[in-house]
């Protein structure tokens, strides 16, 4: 597999260390450093800015030509023509379904949509005020209470059970802390409908009137769900990957994702987008100018929320998708001229004509837009993170599995220790 090698010379030690070189189908060749520690050296690299922690045959980011293939297949290809439930299928067995493939896969989904009755009272341990990702932190986990009798890691049938559940039972659990947050009934999966019908079913039904889906909503609910799906190694999924690697159960790995997904600088920046919005409020000319003028200022911690990314140095094709999707939803509810979708609109161009923002190459994200085609369809803000979470189970469940298919090890990062050094403990 070592194409190449690269010699390392280091003062102090008598001769170089050659470390292999490997290349991938695409992207950077990487460096095996692993022969390091036996030399007495540890390689640094906070952040991880160039670092590979796997290998991985899942997704790939060319984050210079603003390019994302899952399994080889550009994402703006798979929002067009293919749907939510083939993304899955495609993701966790690395090729798309046959039709007979599909179904059986569809059905299989639909028929673990169900939580088992006893989950409800988890739910009413929560303040009705919590935050629906706390709650999603502690069911989630819960699951490997409920789910056991298939928890056997080594065995690949387990895991693909665990990876089912999984799928089908997010936006139940999730639809369930919505609805525990407004005091309303919680609602049972309907499995005559798609996957993203039954979650706008489960979030907004009650039992007091007929709820009608809107097929725009469907559809861009289904998009949202495939745009969030996976992005390679990014925070949640190394996480879900780290705590894989200790043999944990998939349940336990899946809720340390979701965990790590909150963040406002990972997929908590999609709520975070519209509190920015808000805040901005007015949109004239000097009041949006002002909170650019923010984002640029280093003595203030304010950052332009749905811009930038570690990867990508150029569009995120996921945002340009979502902007196209968010117009749609907004022309539907005859809404296009949204006061929330202009001043988005006047931040994106101002930005991207700016200096600052250009030097640094930070372009709009998946979240950028995300919020906004949410807002419109009635999901309140606290919610948007938790769909990041349903859409990105996949992920990493297919990650998890696919590490947990091939030869592993314990992920353990090592530290440039700057304590102190040994000292006696005072006596006297
Ligand atoms: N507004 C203003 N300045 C920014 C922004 C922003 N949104 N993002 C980065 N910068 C600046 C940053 O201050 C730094 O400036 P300088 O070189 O002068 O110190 C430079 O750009 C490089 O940024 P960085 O913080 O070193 O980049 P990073 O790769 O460590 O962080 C990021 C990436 C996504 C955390 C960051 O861009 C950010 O906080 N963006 C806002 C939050 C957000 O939208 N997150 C969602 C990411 S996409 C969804 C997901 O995958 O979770």
């Amino acid at each position: 597999m070592a194409d190449r090698k690269a010699t390392l010379t280091v003062e102090g030690l008598d001769k170089p260390i050659e470390l292999p070189i490997y290349s991938g189908t695409r992207g950077p060749d990487v460096i095996d450093v692993r022969g390091l520690g036996s030399e007495g050296l540890f390689t640094y690299d906070p952040g991880f800015m160039a670092t590979s922690s796997c290998q991985s045959a899942i997704t790939y980011i060319d984050g210079g030509k603003g390019m994302l293939l899952h399994r080889g297949y550009p994402i703006d290809q798979l929002a067009q023509n293919s749907d939510f439930v083939e993304l899955c299928y495609l993701l966790m067995f690395g090729e798309l379904p046959s039709k007979a493939e599909y179904a059986n896969f569809a059905d299989r989904v639909t028929s673990h949509t169900m939580v088992h009755e006893q989950l409800a009272n988890f739910f009413k341990g929560f303040r009705r005020d919590a935050h629906p990702m706390s709650i999603m932190c502690g069911v989630v986990g819960g699951l490997a209470a409920f789910y056991h009798d298939h928890l056997d890691i080594t065995k690949q049938e387990d895991r693909e059970i665990s990876a089912i559940r999984l799928i089908a039972k997010m936006p139940t659990l999730a639809a369930m802390s919505h609805k525990y947050n407004v005091g309303q009934p919680f609602n049972y999966p309907r499995n005559d409908l798609n996957y993203a019908e039954n979650f706008l079913y489960m979030m907004f039904s009650n039992p007091c009137e007929e709820y009608k889906i809107n097929p725009v909503f469907a559809k861009a609910m289904d998009r949202i769900f495939m745009l969030h799906a996976d992005h390679e190694q990014n925070a949640s999924t190394s996480t879900v990957r780290l705590a894989g690697s200790t043999g944990a159960n998939p349940f336990a790995c899946i809720s340390a994702g979701i965990a790590a997904l909150w963040g406002p600088a990972h997929g908590g920046a999609n709520e975070a987008v519209l509190n920015m919005l808000d805040e901005i409020g007015d949109e004239s000319e000097e009041n949006i100018q002002r909170f650019i003028d923010r984002a640029k200022d280093k003595d203030d911690p304010f950052k332009l929320m749905g811009f930038g990314h570690r990867v990508y140095r150029n569009f995120d094709p996921r945002a340009k998708v979502m902007k196209e999707t968010c117009d749609e939803v907004l022309e539907q509810l005859g809404r296009a001229d949204d006061p929330q979708l202009r001043i988005a609109k006047r931040l994106e161009q101002i930005a991207l004509e700016d200096e600052y923002f250009i030097e640094r190459k930070l372009y709009p994200n998946v979240d950028f837009y995300s919020g906004i085609i949410l807002k419109a369809m009635g999901i309140p803000k606290n919610m948007f993170t938790v769909i990041f979470a349903v859409s990105r189970t996949i992920g990493w469940i297919s990650h998890w599995h696919e590490m947990l298919s091939e030869s592993y090890k314990i992920g353990r990062p090592r530290q440039l220790y700057v304590g102190h050094d040994k000292r006696d403990y005072p006596t006297d």
